[in-house]
């Protein structure tokens, strides 16, 4: 995701676009072995919950070796696969700069990586989040494609004063969206896929809903930044949810959207298509906050 805006150049050290040197030889042993850690424990929870062009991905770019992946290593493969490239950036950068990658078909991701004591909750996306959750589905050609797509949106939207509807599509498609699959339903959003916790409740729990997606449904629902989410949004397929979005002007979504109120976070509408309708008790109970 992007930073605020109001903060402009970027930091001493990066470039004009933002990008840093990931400086793959200056990772500590213990820094590595925080990535095999967490990637661990992703592989063995991931088969049978993430969606097939994830799992293909992952396999596809080898993201496991002996620890952080090199980015010049990956990006001959994701290159090949789909045009891709991940460029290191030192934490979120502004809106603009994000789209300007996006729409190039670059992918930001952090450099750093978390302490081994945050190995289950962080503040800011690092390279295992951005890694290992976005950059699977990127050797994906239609999620490929959706992501370039929604740069070029991004830019759009910030041009029309929408960015805030836009974003709630990237959050429920992107970083926590659910697909179907002919064994059920299967996660795809990097949130869900980088986060263990995360990804046994957003397929598990009874507590969320799970709606089916509708884009105008989506660009007015709010979203929680820190705790689980109170509802997912499952797509049939990565097709549909390129040809809806690539195939709709959002200029008269925008405009409509002014004038509709946004829909409560666990709220269930009479036209939503209800995969399960959540209990909601571990948002009641206090969520997070709530846990020891
Ligand atoms: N069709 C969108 C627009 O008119 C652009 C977009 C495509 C946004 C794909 C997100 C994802 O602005
Ligand atoms: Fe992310």
């Amino acid at each position: 995701m992007s930073a605020d805006p109001a903060n402009n150049g970027p930091p001493p050290g990066a470039r004009a676009d933002w990008t840093i040197d990931q400086g793959w030889d200056r990772y500590s042993e213990a820094e590595h072995q925080v990535w095999i850690t967490l990637y661990e424990r992703q592989a063995a929870l991931l088969p049978g919950r993430a969606a097939d062009p994830f799992l293909r991905g992952l396999d596809a770019l080898d993201l496991h070796r002996a620890g952080i992946p090199d980015f010049a290593r990956i990006n001959e493969e994701l290159k090949r696969l789909t045009g891709w490239t991940v460029v290191a950036v030192p934490g979120l950068v502004p809106d603009e700069v994000f789209f300007d990658h996006l729409a190039n078909r670059r992918f930001p991701a952090g450099q750093f990586i978390r302490k081994p004591e945050e190995l289950d909750y962080l503040q800011e996306p690092d390279i295992f989040h951005d890694v290992f959750g976005h950059v699977p589905m990127l050797t994906d050609p239609t999620f490929a494609d959706y992501m370039a797509a929604y740069g070029k949106g991004g830019q759009r939207a910030l041009g029309f004063g929408h960015l805030h509807n836009l974003a709630r599509l990237y959050w429920y498609t992107v970083e926590f969206g659910l697909m179907e699959s002919a064994d059920g339903l299967r996660i795809y959003g990097a949130g869900i896929v980088s986060s263990r916790a995360e990804s046994v409740f957003a397929l598990d729990d009874p507590s969320p809903n799970r709606l089916g997606f509708d884009l105008e449904r989506v660009m007015r629902t709010p979203y929680r930044i820190d705790d689980f989410q109170q509802v997912y949004f499952v797509i049939p397929a990565l097709q549909t949810l390129l040809d809806v979005t690539v195939g709709t002007d959002f200029a008269p979504l925008y405009a409509r959207l002014e004038g509709a109120k946004d829909i409560p976070i666990a709220a269930i509408e009479p036209t939503d298509r209800v995969f399960t309708r959540g209990s909601q008790a571990y948002a009641n109970a206090g969520g997070r906050t709530q846990a020891a």
